[in-house]
Formats: structure tokens, C-alpha cells, sequence
């Protein structure tokens, strides 16, 4: 009895082992681990076996079964091992590259078009001692409006659509105007400061998007005149495009400067007037940028003595002005980030 359960035993190791040669994957091999160790398995089989066993000889027989047992253990482990690296290999065959095709070329990212034409303008500004403010988008009626001459039931309030947050008090602001109010508040003359920034005004066609760049520029000193802001202004314009571009400063109305003006451009596509230039349409000229001289109103609502200080604004789109210098004929390609287009520059 003793002799023939140490021989079943003894015999579950070969019978293993040839087991083990023919598989070759970790589906079977699972299968054989319970085949063998399982509950069900040979060799529970085997042991129950045991209990007939006379008790004297139940040490010896159950030390064989755990060596065994730790030995079919081995076993198992060591064909897991072969079979996994099997696969791993497989998949590795499988997996090969052609290393003679050729890369994906990583292309070079682009300075946006936009932001080419504003690092352009602020560091000609910059030049002329203009320094740089930012101020909130969303804004309250008063630094929008109010304090910029444009009282609530003011008719210049139409020629702007605004966006108006619930409850009618916070906007989203419609010009970076707000800044020069701002600065003013906080500082006292001089001040020469540029302010540039998104703003919002509710309409969308090819010209206008809801939302755009301006940057806006604001010079007060004693005895500021409209000659400095013609200085200014036609040195701007002449650096952006070239020397020969001409200006012409057009009568026009803003209700926070006094007198206002237009600027206009001799166009910068045509040079001389074509009856055929779709850009100027004809007229020889392109309009700019607006701007004027700080109405006194202005100083009022931010506590400057408008009898001692004089002082400009401008305010120029700066879509327009990358479109002028870049030839671009549809404003909202600036928004799409197409990179065919955006690549050009
Ligand atoms: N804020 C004006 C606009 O958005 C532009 C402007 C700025 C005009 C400063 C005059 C002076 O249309």
C-alpha cells in the first residue's frame, strides 16, 4: 500500500514533465496546473489514498507528497516562464517596423500672425516711451461708458453692440478704451501708455468677428497738442508699413475725444490711386485707426484739472492692421487656426 502510493507519486513527476513539452501556450498550461495541483487534481487524488495508510507510515508518505508537490510547483513555474517569453517573442516578430520608411516630419510651430503685428506695434510704441497696461474684459458700465463720455441714454451707445452679462451691471467690453480710465485713475500725469487686448462686440461677417484685438494708446502731459498725436501717429503708420505711406487724419466723432479723428492710409496695395483696387475700392485710401484729443469730460470722471493737462487717444484694430500689412482679405481666418494658412507667415 505505502510502496504504491510513494510510486504514484514519484511517477505524477515524469508524467509532468512529458506533459509539459507539448505545451505551448498559457491557456493549456493553466489546464495542466489544475490538472495536476487543482483541487480535483492528480494529486489529491493520489492522497486520499492516505487516510487508509497505517498510521506509522502516513510521516513518511505525507513528507514524499509535499517534496512533490514543491517540485511539480517548480516545474509549472519554470514552463510559465518559457511560455510567456515564447509569447513575448512572437509578439515581438509580429510587431516589426520598417525602419527604411521615411519620419513624419515635426513641423515648426508659428508666431501667430496677430501676435507678429502686435509685438511689432508695442515695440515701436515702446520706443516712443509708451508703456504697456492690461485691464479686465469684463467690465462695469462705467469704466465702458460713463466715465468715457457715453452717458446711459447717450445715442453713441448704439454704435456699439454690447454683450451684457445677466442683470445688466458687468459687460463684456466693447473697446480697451476702459484701460485709459483705469490708468487714470490709478496714476497721475504724465502718461504715455499703450493697451492691448480682446474685446467683444456682437456681430460676425467676413469684416467683423465678436470678438477682436485693439490696442489702445493714451499720451497726457502739459501742452499735449494735435500736432503730437499727427507726430505720433504718422511715425506708427510709417514704421509698420513703409515711408512712402501716406496719412490723412479725417474729421470723425468719439464721445470721449475732442476733436476726433480718423486715420487714413494711403493704400498700402494699390500705392496710387486704381480704379480697380478692391481694397481701397478706388479711393486711393484705407481707413486705420481712430483717435482724437481726451475730451475734457474724460479728465472730469478720472479727477485730472483739464485746464492744466491736454492730452490724445487712439485706438487701433489690430485684425485690420494684420490684414493691411499681411494682404489677408478674410478676418476670421485669423480665428480658425488652419495651419495652410497660418504656415505663411
Ligand atoms: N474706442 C474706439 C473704438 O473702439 C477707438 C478710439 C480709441 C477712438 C481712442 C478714439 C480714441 O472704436
Amino acid at each position: 500500500m505505502k510502496e504504491n502510493l510513494l510510486t504514484s507519486l514519484e511517477s505524477l513527476q515524469t508524467e509532468l514533465q512529458t506533459v509539459l513539452k507539448s505545451v505551448d501556450d498559457p491557456q493549456n498550461l493553466q489546464e495542466t496546473r489544475v490538472l495536476f495541483l487543482g483541487k480535483k487534481g492528480k494529486l489529491t487524488q493520489i492522497l486520499k489514498g492516505l487516510g487508509k495508510l497505517d498510521p506509522k507510515d502516513r510521516p513518511e508518505v505525507g513528507a514524499k507528497a509535499n517534496e512533490i508537490k514543491q517540485s511539480l510547483e517548480e516545474k509549472l513555474t519554470e514552463a510559465e516562464q518559457r511560455v510567456q517569453a515564447q509569447v513575448y517573442e512572437k509578439q515581438i516578430a509580429q510587431d516589426t517596423f520598417d525602419i527604411t520608411l521615411p519620419g513624419r516630419p515635426v513641423t515648426r510651430g508659428h508666431i501667430h500672425p496677430l501676435t507678429q503685428i502686435y509685438d511689432l506695434t508695442s515695440s515701436i510704441f515702446e520706443k516712443m516711451g509708451f508703456q504697456t497696461h492690461t485691464g479686465p474684459e469684463i467690465e462695469d458700465d462705467y469704466h465702458n461708458f460713463e466715465a468715457l463720455n457715453i452717458p446711459v441714454d447717450h445715442p453713441a451707445r448704439d454704435l456699439q453692440d454690447t454683450f451684457y452679462l445677466p442683470g445688466l451691471k458687468w459687460l463684456l467690453r466693447t473697446h480697451t478704451s476702459t484701460v485709459q480710465i483705469h490708468v487714470m485713475e490709478q496714476n497721475q500725469p504724465p502718461i504715455r501708455m499703450i493697451a492691448p487686448g480682446v474685446v467683444y462686440r456682437a456681430d460676425s461677417d467676413v469684416t467683423h468677428t465678436p470678438m477682436f484685438h485693439q490696442i489702445e494708446g493714451l499720451w497726457i502731459d502739459e501742452k499735449t497738442t494735435f500736432a503730437d498725436l499727427k507726430g505720433v501717429l504718422t511715425l506708427f503708420i510709417q514704421q509698420i508699413f513703409d515711408e512712402e505711406t501716406q496719412v490723412r487724419f479725417r474729421p470723425s466723432y468719439f464721445p470721449f475725444t475732442e476733436p476726433s479723428a480718423e486715420l487714413d492710409i494711403s493704400c498700402v496695395f494699390c500705392k496710387s490711386l486704381k480704379k480697380d483696387c478692391v481694397i481701397c475700392k478706388g479711393t486711393g485710401w484705407l481707413e486705420i485707426l481712430g483717435c482724437g484729443m481726451v475730451d475734457p469730460a474724460v479728465f472730469k470722471s478720472v479727477g485730472y484739472d483739464a485746464e492744466k493737462y491736454t492730452g490724445f487717444a487712439f485706438g487701433i484694430g489690430l485684425e485690420r492692421l494684420a490684414m493691411l500689412k499681411f494682404g489677408i482679405n478674410d478676418l476670421r481666418l485669423f480665428f480658425e487656426n488652419d495651419h495652410r494658412f497660418l504656415s505663411q507667415f
